[in-house]
């Protein structure tokens, strides 16, 4: 068994992953709340949450944990916030020692590349291989508050970056344009709900590089977009226009997102599309994204509730699945809180 420790951001999670049976338990404690009075993650107070969160989510698993046998701890060594990734590390490293096994570092968007097959594994435990072997070469797209990356996995199970966002996140446009409409934080979820009966056409929002031959995305120019759209109306005309206003802004990240990753399907040899990350939660996203894989003529997987966003199965199953092209990490493992998909 694997017991896995995420503390990259703003959950403190841990999961117990068993190459043999699946997942056997998956714990959390999210701060949202906290950071949401603040408009987004606070990194000094998603620290101290962490602190205060750790042990009791350790005691929180032990019975499921404490059974084992334990043969490795997996813990998230970066991309993300500098001290939030140290106390999960340290955290990690001591129960190596005290539990005499090995520790492997495990890099976050590897984690969340993987993570849509979770389920595949769940269904079949033991035919995984070889349910692997069909899916493969795999194209992914990751799409959270801090990335937006399209990725391959290929039939030897490395895992390397095809594009990625020029500036802002998927995440991020939906989070700032949350704000910009004074809905609140996080910005992607509230839109989904306040988009419901909208019209996708209603306001003009631009599609970024849509034109553009390359795969990069970029969302700074839609947030603009939006801000001079909102500052052309009164305060009544938004609150009356709130669900198509709400409907066209997420409609052109969909879009964004959506033609990239068909223009990447188009260049053909893939057997599967991923989808994960946080915004992949969004209704509208998944179902257009499974009508492109559709298209294609491959398998869709998304990744399942509870694993799109942040958690600690992605990075216990990646430690496992990705093994073979993943860091070994002893008790000199680092931090690496700028780590690319590319790296181990
Ligand atoms: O992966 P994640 O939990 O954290 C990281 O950024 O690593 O992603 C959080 C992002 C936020 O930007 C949030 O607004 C977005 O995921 N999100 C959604 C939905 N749920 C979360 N975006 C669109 N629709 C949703 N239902
Ligand atoms: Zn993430």
């Amino acid at each position: 068994m694997i017991l896995a420790l995420e503390t990259s951001c703003d959950e403190t999670a841990l999961a117990a992953f068993d190459p043999q049976r699946g997942l056997v338990g998956e714990w959390v404690r999210t701060q949202i709340e906290i950071h949401g009075r603040h408009g987004g993650v606070v990194p000094d107070l998603a620290a101290r949450e962490h602190l205060r969160q750790v042990v009791p989510l350790l005691l929180a698993g032990k019975d499921a944990w404490a059974g084992g046998p334990v043969g490795r701890i997996a813990v998230t060594r970066g991309p993300g916030l500098a001290a939030c990734l140290a106390l999960g590390v340290a955290a990690a490293k001591a129960l190596a020692l005290a539990l005499r096994v090995p520790l492997s570092g495990v890099n976050h968007l590897r984690g969340h590349a993987w993570s849509p097959f979770i389920s595949e594994h769940a269904a079949a435990p033991g035919n995984f291989d070889a349910a692997l072997a069909e899916l493969l070469p795999h194209l992914g797209l990751i799409a959270s508050g801090g990335h937006t990356i399209l990725f391959r996995i290929d039939s030897d199970r490395t895992v390397a970056q095809i594009s990625s966002t020029r500036d802002d996140a998927a995440g991020e446009a939906l989070d700032k344009g949350a704000k910009l409409l004074g809905l609140g934080y996080p910005g992607g979820p509230l839109i989904e709900r306040a988009a419901a009966g909208g019209r996708t056409g209603a306001f003009d929002f631009p599609r970024g590089l849509g034109r553009r031959a390359d795969l990069d995305f970029s969302f700074s120019g839609l947030k603009t977009s939006l801000r001079y759209q909102l500052e052309k109306m009164p305060l009544d005309e938004i609150r009356e226009k709130m669900a198509d206003l709400c409907a066209s802004y997420q409609q052109a990240v969909v879009d964004a997102l959506a033609r990239k990753t068909r223009a990447a399907l188009g260049r053909g040899g893939f057997r599967s599309l991923g989808l994960s990350g946080g915004v992949a939660n969004n209704g509208v996203l998944r179902q257009r994204l499974a009508g492109e894989a559709n298209r294609a003529r491959v398998r869709f997987l998304a990744a399942g509730p509870g694993h799109a966003g942040d958690n600690a199965a992605m990075i216990g199953f990646a430690a496992w699945a990705g093994a073979a092209n993943a860091a070994e990490g002893g008790m000199d493992l680092r931090i690496d809180p700028g780590a690319r998909l590319d790296q181990a």
